[in-house]
């Protein structure tokens, strides 16, 4: 009796069915209610006391086998019909695909690239490890001219000559190196200042730096740029520049569009004023031509430079710039309207 169970045991496992109809065959010669199971259950009163654990445990062994593939193969005959068949009900709506969304960074960087390749401007990327000439020295920054200390800046220690860039002006002289005017670029990128981490500043942040050369360029060119530049980005069409110093630009100025006065965040960003300063700019002084082997007698020309971080803190009304570093996706997903 025994042996016979075991024998059923294993045609069970060997079992394996090709149509529902196997399947049905084989339910109804082991499960149903003249099966072989039934048949077995009504023969165990006859067995001996002894050998009844063993006989037990054996039938209910075969009873879970036999079942369990009735179950996998209902399960699975089901299953390969309906995607044979037919395709299902094609009127259902898709699984929602999640979409991504791009960093503030690069939508800011991407529309202020766009706003000026409308006016002819070409796009230059260069290292963010520099060494002193190009980061310093070019632009009219001899060693132990007082102005470095504008920019707090990362040396690496085994050689001084070598720097992290503190800004993307050091794209502008390698361009001028290898580029003769007119020259009409802009320096996306990234850079870094040996400062503080605060809600404002960052060591780590993103310029856009641009320069313009050729016979004639003056300051009344470089205004209306930056005019151009405000009302395509922010709407505003007014701005005023302040006089100021660059060591690479003779004569410089911070440039500040003026935001209104309408709703108390005007108010608080503009500190009362209504104004807001967005960058640096001047006239490219001629030493730093000089430097790139470019006649400043024939040629004159603009430069620029913004932080894309306040930039980006302005449009989206971000309060704090660490928010862009940490990497808070209920940050990033609100960008997700945006291209
Ligand atoms: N390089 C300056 C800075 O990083 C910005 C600037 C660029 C100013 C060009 C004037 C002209 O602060």
């Amino acid at each position: 009796m025994l042996d016979k169970v075991k024998e059923l045991i294993g045609e069970v496992a060997a079992f394996n069915a090709k149509t529902k109809e196997d399947i049905e065959t084989f339910r109804i010669k082991f499960l149903s209610k003249k099966g072989l199971l039934n048949d077995l259950f009504t023969e165990f009163k006859n067995v001996a006391p002894a050998e009844r654990k063993e006989f037990g445990q054996a039938l209910n062994t075969l009873k879970n086998a036999a079942q369990d593939k009735v179950n996998l193969f209902k399960d699975a005959l089901e299953n390969t019909t309906e995607q044979k068949g037919s395709y299902g009900d094609l009127t259902r709506p898709s699984e929602p695909i999640e979409l991504g969304s791009r960093h503030p960074i690069s939508i800011v960087r991407n529309k202020i690239i766009d706003v000026f390749s409308r006016i002819g401007f070409t796009v230059s990327e260069g290292p963010e490890i520099e060494d002193d000439w190009h980061n310093f020295t070019a632009l009219n920054l001899p060693a132990y001219h007082p102005a470095r200390d504008m920019q707090d800046t990362f040396f690496i220690e085994t050689n001084p000559d070598i720097l992290l860039r503190t800004h993307t002006s050091s794209v502008q002289v390698r361009y001028m190196e290898n580029h003769k005017p007119p020259i009409r670029t802009i320096s996306p990128g990234r850079v870094f200042r040996n400062e503080d981490i605060s809600a404002r500043s960052h060591c780590i942040f993103h310029q856009v730096e641009g320069l313009y050369i050729d016979t004639d360029v003056s300051f009344a060119d470089l205004k209306q740029t930056l005019l151009y530049f405000t009302k395509e980005m922010f709407g505003k069409s007014k701005i005023r520049l302040r006089p100021s110093y660059f060591p690479f630009t003779e004569p410089s100025a911070e440039v500040d569009i003026y935001w209104g006065l309408e709703t108390e965040t005007d108010y608080k960003i503009t500190k009362g004023t209504g104004w807001l300063e967005i960058m640096g700019c001047g006239m490219v002084d001629p030493n730093v031509l000089k430097n790139a082997s470019i006649d400043p007698d024939v040629y004159t020309g603009y430069a620029f430079g913004m932080g894309i971080e306040r930039i980006a803190m302005l449009l989206y009304q971000i309060p704090d710039i660490r928010m862009f570093y940490e990497n808070d996706v209920r940050f990033l997903e609100q960008f997700k309207s945006v291209i």
